[in-house]
């Protein structure tokens, strides 16, 4: 009997919840009566989705209001599985004396436990609720202290209760799309054979040369600088100087000149002093690299990627997406179908600054060949001169980092940057230096050491073969798929500067 519920729990359907019922009432040996309770305590999500009208449930969440009239108590209960909570409603009149009492103490935030029968909601904002018979306060919740009520509060406020946060529906529904998108990633590249590299954090090499990575070390720093000697690398915890990783390229292009066609998607640490809404010091990045691909076959599956993570966003993520496109960004749906549809367009380098010179009176920073494009310079791009997602390639050499390949022309190299409209860059990425004589002048002449990338040379010295690759930012992803401008509201716990607690 035990293995035959085990079964039904796993495929339970509305059907078979109400056969699940009947046989509840029956007798049945206590392991058998649990396995079958957990059957009928299913998330908020299933309740409102799947379950029968007439069924006996039990729900189990966070009060998020409650409303008293004259002959009824109603307590909107979220669990978190969905935007949508189950509304319960009390019958103010019968109510026992237990109930009244959990009642009194079931303030916004508290913890519940409800059992009732589900019923056709009379009123017009849900199709089902709970006539409720029984509550349970599990963790009560002070009104005089907790800090989310009723009203609306600032995504500012928000982010000084990061430890709260995920309760509020904005947050809620970024923390539930970022899942949902994670699962996306690994969905595509899976359904494509590339295989899912985990790449180190501590690194002794600097990926981009940037000189913008975090040290990590063990050394007493306190002693150190009391002594007023240097430090001695070689007594610290890996003998050399180590730093926390800015990506997992150089060392996922190990595996994809073994195993072809790989990915890593991890967190990824940046020092850059930037305080701005696009910028993390620690985010996450998701970098596929693939063996004999050049340039155009990069540029190919960066957009293939992009229109897959917006399909399932609005495939699967509804109730949260309807959310961000009433609430935060209108039209956001509508701009995801767009970008999703388009060709993306694509266009040198060379090209982008023609056409920036164009309007040069009209941004900030002037543009001229050799220019680092700034974000004002990518959104006109994208929005202006496109008007859709377009792909910069060949970048001047001395813009882009030491491992791109360069070009015939001895000035760019084969980069590109995925710019898309209200973000600009949302990936980067090129095709590699293969080359081992090219890459190695081409890490000197970036003034950088050789030596730290002595095993990363050493791949082009044995059977070396073009290969390409991008990063793609998992939060600038989320900014855009939510609308949230802020960056630190779709992380649950951000890093930047001066931003560490929690
Ligand atoms: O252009 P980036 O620096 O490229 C790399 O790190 C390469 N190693 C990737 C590769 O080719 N495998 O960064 C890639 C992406 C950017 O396009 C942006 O989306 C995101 O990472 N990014 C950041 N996101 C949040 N905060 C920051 N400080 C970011 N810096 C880059």
């Amino acid at each position: 009997m035990y293995s035959i519920i085990t079964h039904l729990y796993k495929v339970a359907k509305a059907g078979t919840l109400a056969i699940l019922q009947i046989i509840l009432r029956r007798g049945l040996g206590q392991k058998a009566k649990k396995m079958l309770l957990l059957c009928l305590m299913k998330d908020i999500k299933n309740i409102l989705a799947e379950a029968s009208v007439g069924s006996a449930i039990t729900a189990k969440g966070w009060v998020r209001t409650k409303r008293e009239t004259k002959n009824a108590i109603f307590i909107e209960l979220n669990d978190g599985s969905s935007f949508n909570g189950l509304q319960c409603v009390f019958d103010a009149h019968g109510l026992s004396k237990e109930n009244a009492a959990a009642l009194s103490r079931s303030n916004t935030g508290a913890a519940l436990s409800v059992s009732g029968t589900l019923i056709d909601s009379p009123a017009s904002g849900q199709a089902v609720e709970l006539k409720a018979d029984s509550v349970t306060v599990i963790g009560e919740c002070p009104a005089d202290s907790y800090p989310l009520q009723k009203k609306a509060h600032s995504l500012e406020f928000l982010r000084e209760i990061a430890h709260l946060r995920p309760r509020t529906n904005t947050i809620g529904a970024a923390a539930r799309m970022r899942d949902e998108m994670a699962y996306a990633v690994h969905s595509f590249f899976h359904e494509r054979g590339f295989r899912y590299i985990h790449t180190p954090i501590i690194t002794a090499s600097d990926c981009e040369g940037a000189g913008e990575m975090f040290q990590v070390t063990n050394l007493d720093l306190d002693a150190l600088v009391k002594s007023g000697q240097p430090a001695d690398y070689a007594k610290d915890f890996f003998g050399k100087k180590a730093y926390l990783s800015v990506s997992g390229q150089l060392n996922v292009e190990c595996y994809a000149l073994a195993l072809g066609k790989v990915y890593t998607f991890g967190p990824t640490f940046r020092a850059e002093n930037s305080n701005t809404t696009r910028h993390l010091a620690e985010f996450w990045m998701i970098e596929p690299e693939f063996s004999f691909a050049e340039l155009p076959d990069n540029m190919a599956l960066a957009e293939e990627f992009i229109k897959y993570l917006f399909g399932w966003a609005m495939e699967r993520c509804g109730e949260d997406l309807a959310f961000f496109d009433k609430r935060v960004q209108p039209g956001l749906i509508a701009m995801l179908e767009e970008v999703k549809n388009k060709k993306f367009a694509h266009m040198s380098y060379t090209d982008a600054v023609k056409e920036l010179e164009k309007k040069s009176s009209s941004f900030e920073f002037k543009p001229y060949w050799g220019c680092d494009l700034q974000s004002e310079h990518e959104r006109y791009l994208t929005e202006s001169v496109i008007g859709g997602p377009v792909i910069v390639t060949d970048y001047p050499k001395e813009l882009k980092a030491f491992y791109m390949r360069l070009n015939e022309d001895g000035k760019t190299v084969r980069a590109m940057d995925v710019l898309v409209p209200r973000i600009g860059e949302i990936i980067g990425g090129s095709e590699r230096e293969y080359r081992y004589d090219v890459l190695l002048e081409n890490i000197k002449a970036k003034g950088l050491d050789p030596e730290p990338y002595w095993w990363y040379l050493e791949l082009r010295k044995f059977g070396s073969a073009p290969h390409s690759g991008f990063g793609l930012g998992f939060e600038r992803l989320l900014r855009y798929v939510t609308g949230l401008e802020n960056i630190r509201d779709v992380i649950p716990f951000p890093r930047a500067v001066k931003q560490a607690e929690f």
